[in-house]
């Protein structure tokens, strides 16, 4: 096992009706801005819920954050709460919200151009308090440092990651989540159980807790996923999807061992240049990523063979062959289709994700820094 060093001070308010809690987490002087996305928490109730938690205290609100949050929007986000003295920030609603708000509160007392913080990796050294009442379970965002935000203007799309922004506490109440359309609880499954992949399989490093508990949390998105999908209102089957996404993201299972996030790299230029969900673009790359690094990761796909997937029987290649299919199967059978070709996008995509790519200085990725340009045409020439 590597060196590591771990620390996650998230405090995480799991369950029904849990929403009534979240004044006591927040100073009692404090200048709250709610941060929102679309209006689903409107349509679902989960606005009224927080504006009842929240009854006689100092509140402003922010709305309109998109999927795949926008630079352009969240600086006018910055410029209301620069004017106002606000505080307190509280992200109501997904992964977008949640990102889009721990980059407004770092870029609140940033001094020079915020942009720096994602596209120079400008040091964060401080950044605003912030809560998150969770709608959608699938980035972990919730108990990270992560935030991953685009460029409307050139169409990029980067991350930065800061002990800044952890989130002072999180809301997860499963129930917040039983309005999801069934594309975004696919998406969900299918994004924790890239999460786990990227921290699981690369190469053993003699860390059989980590191993497991990765493991754990695959095979419960495996039997889960189906059944919340199934019935969306069924409580238990949510609130253990809800758990495994957060559980996938929060650092914990990434302690001392190696990381990939190849796929991860790869997708957030495809949706950049083609608007795909997040989770799509997992879909399409991950089985690839996995087939064309599979040499290097042979060890540890026979691991993922045997113990998630319960393959016996076979040679090594077939033993790996099947758990690869397998997870394209299993991400088609969430709803979440695999090839680009499914999303009319055609080869034309390569040269121009890589361009992205080198641009960025993503020239080096995977758990052995291997994975250069040519790796990346070979694993996207494989997604058609
Ligand atoms: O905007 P509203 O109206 O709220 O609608 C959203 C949005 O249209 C809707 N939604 C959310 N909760 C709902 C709901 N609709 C009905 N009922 C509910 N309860 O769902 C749509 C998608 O929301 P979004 O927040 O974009 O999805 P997700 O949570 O998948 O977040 C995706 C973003 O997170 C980033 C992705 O790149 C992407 O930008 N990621 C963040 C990570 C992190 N911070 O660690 C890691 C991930 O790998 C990922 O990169
Ligand atoms: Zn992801």
């Amino acid at each position: 096992m590597e060196n590591f060093v771990f620390y996650n001070p998230v405090k995480i308010l799991f369950g029904k009706g849990q929403i009534a809690n979240i004044t006591t987490e927040i100073p009692v002087d404090a200048k709250i801005l709610i941060t929102y996305g679309g209006g689903s928490i409107k349509a679902n109730g989960v606005y009224d819920q927080v504006k009842s938690a929240l009854v006689g205290r100092n509140v402003f609100e922010f709305g309109g954050i998109e999927p795949n949050p926008h630079f352009e929007t969240l600086m006018k986000a910055v410029e209301l709460i620069r004017k106002e003295g606000i505080d307190f920030l509280l992200a109501v609603g997904g992964g977008s919200v949640a990102d889009g708000t721990k980059f407004i509160a770092a870029a609140v007392p940033f001094v020079g151009d915020p942009w720096d913080i994602l596209a120079n990796r400008a040091p964060v050294t401080a950044a605003l308090p912030m809560g998150v009442v969770l709608t959608l379970p699938a980035t972990g965002s919730e108990m990270n440092t992560n935030s991953v935000v685009t460029k409307w203007e050139t169409q990029e799309k980067l991350f930065f990651a800061s002990p800044f922004v952890f989130p002072k506490f999180s809301v997860l109440d499963p129930e917040t989540t039983f309005s999801l359309p069934p594309r975004q609880i696919g998406n969900g499954i299918v994004d924790a159980f890239t999460h786990v992949m990227e921290q699981y399989l690369t190469y053993p490093v003699n860390a059989p807790l980590q191993d497991r508990m990765a493991e754990s949390i695959l095979k419960t998105l495996i039997s889960e996923g189906p059944k919340t999908l199934a019935n969306p209102t069924d409580y238990h089957a949510r609130a253990n999807l809800v758990w495994s996404a957060t559980m996938a993201l929060n650092g914990l299972i990434a302690v001392g061992v190696p990381q990939d996030w190849t796929t991860h790299m790869i997708g957030h230029e495809l949706t950049a240049l083609h608007g795909l969900d997040h989770a799509q673009t997992l879909a399409i790359v991950l089985p690839s990523t996995l087939t064309i690094r599979r040499d290097r990761k042979w060890q540890k796909l026979l691991q993922y063979a045997d113990r998630v997937w319960e393959i016996v029987g076979g040679s090594e290649a077939e033993r790996v062959n099947t758990a690869i299919t397998k997870t394209r199967d299993f991400f088609e059978s969430v709803g979440v289709p695999t090839h680009l070709s499914d999303y009319a996008i055609g080869s034309e995509t390569i040269p121009a994700v890589i361009k992205n790519l080198e641009k960025h200085g993503m020239t080096a990725l995977g758990e052995n820094k291997d994975v250069n340009p040519q790796v990346v045409e070979q694993i996207l020439a494989l997604c058609a």
